[in-house]
């Protein structure tokens, strides 16, 4: 009896952690963080600063909106698909005493307009970044910094690029 009721719960687990992984992977890149040395220079490639409004496009546990607000002094947005990163994040807001600076939406990145962004971060594929560089087109304002971790902005030529770091900037 103890057996298949350990069973059942593993399943679950396992099923659970599959839909989750495939849900993300469907909307886009699945949870990965971003290591805190790379979001820092990520940020400092972008030259972010008080005067930013940041949008991390897939915010996952809310690393890159929290230190674009904590070291940078930006505004930060975050947009995350995933509720348990999405509860991760907002913790993570109020543990650093972020509210006034930061917050997360829940939801589909592409569904959330973007016009007054002046800095957008994101870490997603090479595929759905083609989605993505056709949303930023339309969207952002001239001179919006858009940095990219480890996947180019097809079409788009890099103003800057950190090559050991896989770090590439844009602007509109
Ligand atoms: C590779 S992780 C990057 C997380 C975070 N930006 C970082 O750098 O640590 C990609 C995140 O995007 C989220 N995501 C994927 N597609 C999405 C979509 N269409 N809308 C909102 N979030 C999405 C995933 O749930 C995941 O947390």
């Amino acid at each position: 009896m103890v057996d298949w009721v350990l069973i059942l719960a593993i399943e679950i687990c396992i099923v659970t952690f599959v839909t989750w992984i495939a849900w993300s992977g469907v909307m886009g890149a699945p949870w990965l963080p971003t290591p805190k040395k790379r979001v820092r220079s990520m940020l400092e490639i972008a030259q972010v600063s008080s005067d930013d409004i940041l949008y991390d496009l897939g915010s996952g546990d809310g690393r890159i909106i929290v230190m674009a607000s904590k070291e940078f002094g930006a505004t930060s947005i975050g947009i995350e698909v995933d509720p348990l990163r999405l509860l991760w994040s907002r913790f993570a807001i109020r543990r650093h005493k972020l509210r006034n600076k930061v917050r997360v939406i829940r939801g589909n990145f592409f569904n959330v307009n973007l016009t007054n962004a002046t800095v957008v971060s994101l870490y997603q594929g090479y595929i759905i970044n083609k989605k993505i560089r056709d949303k930023l087109a339309k969207e952002l304002k001239p001179g919006t910094r858009v940095v990219s971790y480890r996947f180019i902005l097809d079409g788009w030529t890099p103003v800057k690029t950190n090559e050991d770091e896989s770090i590439y900037l844009y602007i509109v």
